[in-house]
């Protein structure tokens, strides 16, 4: 059974403030997409779950031709007020109100695991690309056992249980994807932007999943979310120790360039 998508009108306050983009992605992570996109002179783009601009507005500023879509009219509105230029619809990627054959390239970041129809929305992009169109899907690669992992999955392990779900509806994982649109036909490159490296204090893994701006944090009951948070907060100190002090963690920014 497909799952409901997951909208973000509740996030359309706070979402700029909780995603912000590290320099290495708002530049070459940009630059990155928009080279890889563009595959020909005023190429047509369409961004799906373009949300509030944080990624469609720089590739504007950088004279990209693009269209961006997303389930939530809030987080549109979003993007309409930082830039009324924005070509923006309400749509689902499950069903795209586009005409077959528009687009030169297609981009999705951090959409398709809440994507409740991503299946039927990899065969929407595969529509509406042009033969020789290219679809990128970016994605974050961050190692397992560094702070923010340890003290997320553990926080997982703590919400997980009867009519407590963190899990998102859409995609589970890379790979899950992957296998799809190779079972479509799809040939996929893999390609490493860049690496960086961060340092993330304890506490502020756990004010994040405490604050409930991630989606993950949205379908778990008040009851089982409170205390899954003390229980989190509790191993982190037996864990770490002194939750303030910043440990190192490495992030990598990469694409996957996909051709139906
Ligand atoms: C985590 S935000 C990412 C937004 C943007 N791509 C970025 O990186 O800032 C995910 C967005 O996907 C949208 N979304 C969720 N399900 C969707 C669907 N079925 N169709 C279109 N957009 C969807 C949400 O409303 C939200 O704006």
């Amino acid at each position: 059974m497909t799952r409901t998508s997951r909208a973000f009108d509740r996030a359309a306050d706070s979402h700029d403030q909780t995603r912000l983009l590290p320099e290495p992605i708002a530049s070459a992570g940009i630059q990155a997409i928009l080279a890889n996109l563009h595959t020909r002179r005023s190429a047509l783009l369409l961004e799906v779950g373009a949300g509030t601009g944080r990624i469609s507005l720089p590739l504007l500023e950088r004279g990209a031709n693009l269209v961006g879509c997303d389930l939530s009219l809030p987080m549109l509105r979003r993007q309409h007020e930082k830039s009324a230029a924005a070509r923006l619809s309400q749509s689902d990627a499950a069903w795209l109100p586009f005409a077959a054959r528009q687009f030169d390239g297609l981009l999705t970041i951090h959409v398709l695991h809440l994507v409740g129809g991503w299946r039927q929305a990899l065969r929407e992009f595969a529509r509406v690309l042009r033969p020789g169109g290219v679809y990128v899907n970016s994605w974050n690669w961050q190692g397992r056992g560094d702070v923010d992992d340890r003290l997320r999955q553990y926080w997982r392990s703590r919400a997980a249980g009867p009519g407590a779900d963190w899990r998102r509806p859409g995609v589970q994982s890379r790979e899950e994807l992957l296998a799809e649109v190779r079972a479509m036909g799809a040939s996929v490159a893999e390609l490493l932007v860049t690496r960086f490296y961060l340092e993330i204090a304890p506490i502020d893994v756990i004010g994040s999943i405490a604050s409930r701006h991630y989606s993950e944090t949205w379908d778990v009951p008040a009851d089982v979310f409170d205390r899954s948070v003390s229980e989190l907060r509790a191993w982190a100190s037996q864990e770490y120790g002194d939750l303030s002090r910043p440990l190192p963690a490495e992030r990598r920014f990469l694409l996957d360039v996909i051709r139906f």
